[in-house]
């Protein structure tokens, strides 16, 4: 792991030996509409790609239900392979063309899935594949061991989990090193406390999806908005400074289809919590 505790608040070694700067971003929003299909303009999603590793992002990631399939071929493309970026990707949920996600973790499926990633990524070994979201109809330990046997045919070089509890997690660490889990947390959505306290015992990176959600809608928590106000900050940048205060474990991976949004999001990389704001944030109600 990092050496010092000013590199561990910067970086953290995912599987012990991909070492990425904590805030990293996460590439949904780059496809179309729902996550379906194409964007507006491919050109201007390229751009975002691009413009999130010059501002020193070297942490992204994807999934193959994507688009389907858009998010993986538009990195493959703008980014190529590169050296010193690390791309992580998922499989596990089906999409319909009402959009919906459907979970499907037969063993089966998942190795295909890793076929089709590898190719749209244009890599011959995925830094860090995750599975998606438990299917409750097909057995977790099955899922699991197919992610084990894709790292051991050397496809992968790291597993990681999304949306599991501590229980599941502890399960998959059973069958294969755990490098990563990603679920939905933010400031004002803390349900999975426990699973970021998990993973902080093990040494296994914790991903918070929707690390901004707490601002989105009509109702952004007071707390928040006045942190941003005393700190000349956006309420978003004020969301990714916790969630980066709140635990060394945590690799926030905002999402945007903006350039301007990108810049202004990586921004809280820079921004430092005063004991005061960490106390008022910490206090915010649970809810989104
Ligand atoms: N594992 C899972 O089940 C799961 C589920 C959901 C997401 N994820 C991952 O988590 C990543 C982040 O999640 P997310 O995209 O849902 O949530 P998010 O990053 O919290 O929020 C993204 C939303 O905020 C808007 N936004 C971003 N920056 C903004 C800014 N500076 N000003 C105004 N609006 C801004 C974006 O719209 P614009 O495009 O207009 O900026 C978009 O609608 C995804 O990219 C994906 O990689 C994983």
């Amino acid at each position: 792991m990092a050496s010092n505790t000013t590199s561990r608040r910067e970086t953290f070694d995912i599987g012990g030996d991909l070492t990425v700067n904590r805030l990293g971003f996460g590439a949904m929003r780059i496809t179309g509409e729902e996550i379906i299909g194409t964007p507006g303009d491919e050109g201007e999603a390229k751009e975002v790609l691009r413009r999130a590793v010059d501002l020193g992002v070297d942490f992204v990631d994807t999934a193959d239900s994507y688009g389907p399939g858009v998010s993986e071929r538009l990195i493959g493309e703008a980014l190529g392979d590169p050296d010193g970026v690390v791309v992580a990707s998922k499989a596990g949920l089906l999409r319909n063309r009402e959009g919906d996600w459907l979970p499907h973790g037969d063993p089966d499926f998942l190795k295909n899935q890793v076929l089709c990633s590898l190719d749209r990524l244009g890599t011959t070994t995925i830094d860090l594949y995750q599975y998606h979201r438990p299917d409750p109809d097909t057995d977790f330990e099955k899922s699991v061991h197919a992610f084990a046997e894709m790292k051991d045919a050397g496809q992968i070089a790291h597993v990681g989990l999304s949306n599991v509890t501590v229980e599941q997690l502890e399960t998959a660490m059973e069958i294969v090193d755990i490098a990563t889990v990603q679920n939905r947390y933010n400031v004002g959505h803390r349900d999975d406390e426990d699973v970021l306290r998990a993973c902080e015992r093990n040494d296994v990176g914790f991903i918070p999806w929707g690390p901004m959600y707490a601002v989105d809608g009509d109702e952004i928590p007071e707390a928040l908005g006045e942190v941003a106000n005393r700190r000349d900050a956006t309420a978003r940048q004020v969301a990714l400074a916790w969630l980066l205060d709140h635990s060394d474990v945590t690799l926030p991976i905002p999402g945007t289809s903006s350039v301007d949004h990108l810049e202004s999001n990586l921004a809280a990389a820079d921004l430092s919590l005063t004991d005061e704001d960490l106390a008022a944030l910490d206090a915010v109600d649970s809810q989104k």
